[in-house]
């Protein structure tokens, strides 16, 4: 009887953990369609989300929750095809004028030309701090997994499980950090043809509309916030975080991951604030010089 007794402990224990990870990806339970009219849809019971722009309007969502810190997953695959002029955002972002932003937005491009990551990052309203890259593998031709860790020490952005970019806190050389204001997760598809693609050369041609992103196991390990307190587990669940860790909350890029972060800073970079020194006459902003 005694030996028998832990079996059905670590059953329940494993289904409230398999209970908590599939309801980590219900687009319905995390998520509201914002704007666009019908346009956006949630399908497959709440697995699949999809955002569609056509000559007349773009769409987007937002997350439910607002998160004060994090490390949060997301799967996107992009407009395939001739997908130029389209801009396709995933981000977090605070409210009000002085407000925090984590950037991930991913500039189309002719069919066969790459695409442009741009990646920024705000703190208390004040942004340029562009890095932009182009990518290993087509982003449009199957889902990856783009990925912001969030805590007091950093911002890492990532792209299946290589990190492509680390803004260090740099509050020690007076550098504000995104500490303060809960974020939401925000996604919209929408037509930038005035900018976006060869600086607004190329323009949408909308024979090959509508256009579609679309979106898939979402998973956030994250601190939600909730009338001014914050409760930290696997997507905000209600239910025990037991079964989840909150290491996130202090990790850090270990060797292997710094050496990858290099690999694809040499490799994939193709703009860097930090380096351009046109830009900054008077100096690099100080947190260029963290090493
Ligand atoms: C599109 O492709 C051109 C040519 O390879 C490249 O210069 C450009 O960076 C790409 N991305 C955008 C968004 O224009």
């Amino acid at each position: 009887m005694d030996s028998a007794s832990p079996t059905p402990v670590l059953a329940i224990s494993l289904l409230v953990g398999l209970f908590m990870v599939a309801s980590a990806s219900n687009f319905y339970q995390d998520f509201y369609i914002t704007w666009g009219d019908g346009r956006s849809k949630i399908l497959n019971n709440g697995e699949l989300l999809t955002l569609v722009l056509d000559k007349a309007s773009g769409s987007g969502f937002q997350s439910k929750n607002e998160y004060l810190f994090g490390s949060i997953d997301m799967q996107l695959k992009l407009v395939p095809g001739n997908s130029a002029g389209t801009v396709t955002a995933y981000y977090l972002s605070s409210k009000g004028s002085t407000w925090d932003e984590i950037d991930f937005e991913f500039l189309g491009n002719l069919s066969g030309d790459p695409y442009t990551l741009h990646t920024n990052v705000f703190s208390q309203g004040n942004g340029n701090r562009e890095q932009r890259f182009h990518l290993w593998f087509d982003p449009a031709a199957d889902f990856h997994t783009y990925s912001i860790l969030w805590n007091p020490q950093r911002i890492v952005f990532s792209v299946d499980g290589t990190p492509i970019r680390e803004f260090k806190n740099a509050e020690s050389k007076g550098v504000p950090f995104p500490k303060n204001q809960p974020m939401r997760i925000y996604s919209s598809l929408w037509n930038a043809d005035d900018w976006a693609t060869r600086g607004g050369l190329v323009k949408t041609d909308w024979t090959q509309g509508p256009f579609t992103a679309s979106y898939r196991n979402f998973k956030a390990n994250a601190c939600v916030w909730s009338s001014g307190a914050t409760s930290c587990g696997l997507s905000g669940s209600s239910s025990s975080t037991s079964t989840t860790s909150n290491a996130w909350l202090s990790e850090e890029l270990d060797s292997t991951k710094q050496d990858r972060l290099k690999w694809v800073q040499s490799n994939y970079m193709i703009y860097n604030y930090c380096t351009d020194a046109k830009r900054f006459p008077q100096g690099f902003p100080p947190e260029c010089n963290m090493s």
